[in-house]
């Protein structure tokens, strides 16, 4: 596999075209960003940490039957994966209140909800990623109803997988976001699932293990990442 130009940056990733056009590098980059785009910083050593930690959860969500864009590691920071047309839908799942929905809704973080709750925003950082209905996405031709409804069920698939894994590490999943894409005509998941992605509390302490300790300046921020990272027990 021969790596070619860049064929975008965005602000953790870069993506690199390969000989095959079916195939892409993405690069995991350690800039953090918050508030599109508005905090800046660095997390050291997040790039492979994200890299090695989607990775190996893509792994077992293939296993349990969620088709993703992994192909193969390269390397700590490097991961050849297909080529999508993302669908420009953010698909966040919440377990317990935390962030935009606690804030909206009046409540405490940390509030277990009877069930699990799904969302879309739509990805557009100029509109900053507005929430929208399936009704908005349909409407705006986004993605077709039997797309948000392979979409819907495979969100709720790996909230389950996921919520589980986390469980088993001392982990609580209290939310998370995810992008789908096509693929020949398939939807599957793409992106990344990481500390950048999901809100994760130790089960114990509730001590924050994600991006929240950068966007809110909680100190700690690799600490954090390192902390997922070895938990997850990934040589
Ligand atoms: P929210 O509570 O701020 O709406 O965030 C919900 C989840 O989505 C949380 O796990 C963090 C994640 N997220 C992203 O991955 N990217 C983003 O740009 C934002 C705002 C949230």
């Amino acid at each position: 596999m021969e790596k070619r130009e860049q064929l975008y940056e965005g602000k953790a990733k870069k993506v690199f075209l390969t000989d095959d056009p079916d195939l892409l590098i993405v690069s995991y980059k350690d800039d953090a960003t918050a508030f599109d785009g508005q905090k800046k910083g660095t997390i050291v050593g997040k790039g492979a940490i994200n890299n090695r930690m989607t990775n190996h959860i893509f792994k077992l969500l293939e296993k349990e039957g969620v088709p993703t864009h992994l192909v193969e590691e390269l390397n700590d920071r490097e991961t050849l994966v297909k080529k999508v047309e993302i669908v420009p839908l953010e698909v966040i799942i919440r377990n317990f209140s935390a962030g935009s929905f606690a804030k909206k809704l009046g409540m405490e973080e940390g509030i277990k909800l009877a069930c699990p709750t799904l969302e879309f925003s739509y990805k557009n950082d100029d509109l900053h990623d507005p929430f929208i209905n399936s009704y908005y996405a349909l409407a705006l031709n986004l993605a077709t109803q039997e797309e948000i409804d392979t979409i819907t069920k495979y969100a709720f698939t790996v909230n389950k997988v996921m919520r589980e894994y986390f469980a088993s590490l001392g982990i609580e999943l209290i939310d998370f976001k995810i992008e789908f894409g096509r693929y020949h005509g398939q939807i599957i998941l793409a992106d990344e699932v990481s500390p950048d992605t999901c809100r994760l509390w130790d089960k114990e302490t509730h001590e924050k293990l994600d991006k929240d300790r950068f966007r809110r300046d909680l100190g700690n921020v690799e600490d954090a990442y390192q902390e997922v990272f070895r938990r997850l027990g990934i040589q």
